[in-house]
């Protein structure tokens, strides 16, 4: 089995759809591994995983720590890492560091950045040392204080203009794909068909190369509201609070443990 690449994630486009999940540990990463083509380290594991309230406070440190989780359970799929907020945005110089040290750290094959046109100097920085750029537009969560709030971007033509502008300096600029998150759906079929690199989307449009979501979305574990972008496919909450309940009421009713789990027993006498 070989992992797949990110030259064969770019060969993709126009040849089949790339389906990517996100998996912040290894449980969830093992069982997503063979069925997906990439899986997105994010940093809405700061929302979904730490419950905190946007994705700002999430640390280099932490991500390196779920990519190499990712990393080591997972043997087919391409691993790509979120860039956490404030370890990129200074300098091209301080986003190598930061993404050498998450890659070195975990084995992931690239990074995924937000921003648009002024960030693309950092990715043709990375792309040309070595680092597999990933980047976003859109709708990006860590501007949420300069966007003021989570909200569908580019519905005028001029701020979709100036979506489409920021894809295309990031293709420009080396990026292997790009996210496109949040997005009017002309938006996102015309960033598609204008750009040579494949657009995975989330809230964009289907006729993206590919379509990446949150895991916990897709599997009912995210609480009773979901994005309207999102759909659920499996109920994974009904099982683990059904296997919680069974649980704690064997151990009441004194029916686990039994002596078959325990160690050392003597035979009886
Ligand atoms: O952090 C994340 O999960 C993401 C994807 C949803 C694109 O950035
Ligand atoms: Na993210």
């Amino acid at each position: 089995a070989q992992r797949v690449t990110v030259p064969q994630l770019v060969s993709f486009k126009g040849e089949r759809k790339i389906a990517a999940l996100t998996a912040y540990i290894a449980p969830i990463a093992r069982l997503l591994d063979e069925a997906v083509d990439m899986l997105l380290v994010g940093d809405s594991t700061a929302m979904v995983g730490y419950a905190m309230p946007d994705t700002l406070s999430i640390t280099v440190e932490m991500m390196s720590a779920h990519a190499a989780a990712v990393v080591r359970a997972t043997e087919h799929a391409c691993v790509i890492v979120d860039m956490p907020f404030g370890s990129y945005q200074q300098s091209p110089a301080q986003a190598f560091a930061n993404a050498a040290s998450i890659l070195a750290g975990s084995g992931a094959s690239g990074v995924k950045l937000e921003g648009g046109l002024p960030l693309a100097e950092t990715t043709r920085f990375l792309v040309d040392r070595g680092i597999p750029v990933l980047a976003h537009v859109g709708l990006m969560p860590q501007y949420r204080n300069t966007m003021g709030g989570f909200k569908a971007q580019g519905m005028t033509d001029a701020a979709a203009r100036r979506i489409l502008e920021d894809a295309q300096a990031h293709a420009q600029a080396g990026a292997f794909g790009v996210v496109l998150e949040g997005i009017s759906e002309p938006l996102g079929r015309e960033i598609t068909a204008a750009l040579s690199i494949p657009t995975i989307g989330i809230g964009a449009s289907p006729a993206c190369d590919g379509q990446i979501l949150v895991t916990e979305d897709i599997l009912g574990l995210s609480g009773d509201r979901i994005p309207k972008f999102a759909q659920r496919f499996g109920d994974a909450a009904q099982v683990i609070r059904q296997a919680a309940q069974d649980y704690a009421q064997s151990v009441r009713e004194e029916t686990f443990p039994t002596l078959a789990h325990c160690f050392g027993v003597r035979a009886k006498q």
